[in-house]
């Protein structure tokens, strides 16, 4: 049997301010490489990062339209997105050409090539929720959101001391740490994306957040193996 992962990559985890990110996209593509050799197959989703913040800040002060500063960070995350499916073709990995503009062309794109790697779709939400999307149109068993936050904490641990991580939580759980599913202002938001909360709670679709710069856990959760971070069950 194959098994189908689809894991959000965090635009952070690719352009971060601060770490080895050539080391780390060389790691990510050895742990792609292993599952597929595995005989798995797997959806990326990549997220925008400082490319993403750094188009709407030059726009934002003269465009008061959500929807247009959103298709900044959409343009941003399917430019990282053809930086991550290169990188990937180059390492003799067989990931689908095209970076698919919409969920149901991934899908398809799945039945036929070990990998697809794909990043934002329309305005009104994130990759978070594209991958979420993705992990139930390919029959997923769960969605994998790399970040760059080792767990879901109980409370923002940047404003609230006595957040505590989570190892374990329900969706509804989660959806009272993000907020109600409403896309509010493009870039950054909650730690998971609430539309793409909404989404896993309408499909019935457990989450897995985790650390990506931590390559091994991130191998070891698309394996279906223990992991360290934050497991959020249906409930
Ligand atoms: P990201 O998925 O990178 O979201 O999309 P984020 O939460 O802002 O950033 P990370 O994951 O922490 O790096 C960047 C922006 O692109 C728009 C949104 O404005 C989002 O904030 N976007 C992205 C969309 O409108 N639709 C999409 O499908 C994806």
């Amino acid at each position: 049997m194959t098994s189908v992962q689809v894991v959000a990559l965090g635009g952070s985890l690719l352009r971060p301010e601060v770490m080895e990110r050539h080391a780390w996209l060389e790691g990510m593509a050895a742990v792609v490489a292993e599952h597929v050799a595995a005989g798995g197959r797997l959806g990326l989703v990549i997220g925008g990062g400082q490319p993403a913040r750094e188009a709407i800040s030059l726009a934002q002060p003269l465009l008061d339209d959500v929807a247009r500063l959103d298709e900044l960070g959409i343009a941003a995350t399917r430019l990282n997105a053809t930086v991550v499916q290169q990188i990937l073709a180059g390492a003799g990995i067989d990931v689908a050409a095209a970076i698919p503009i919409d969920v149901e062309h991934a899908a398809e794109l799945l039945e036929q090539h070990a990998v697809v790697v794909m990043g934002g779709t329309v305005p009104g939400h994130t990759t978070d929720a594209v991958a979420i999307r993705l992990a139930v149109a390919v029959g997923a068993g769960s969605c994998i959101i790399a970040t760059n936050v080792s767990h879901v904490h109980s409370a923002d641990p940047a404003t609230d001391p006595d957040a505590v991580a989570r190892e374990r939580m329900t969706l509804s759980e989660l959806q009272e740490i993000v907020g109600p599913p409403e896309h509010v202002a493009a870039g950054p938001t909650a730690v998971i994306d609430p539309i793409g909360v909404q989404v896993a709670i309408d499909a019935g679709l457990p989450l897995r957040v985790l650390d990506g710069r931590r390559l091994q856990q991130l191998a070891a959760c698309i394996a279906g193996e223990a992991f360290e971070g934050t497991a959020v069950e249906v409930g």
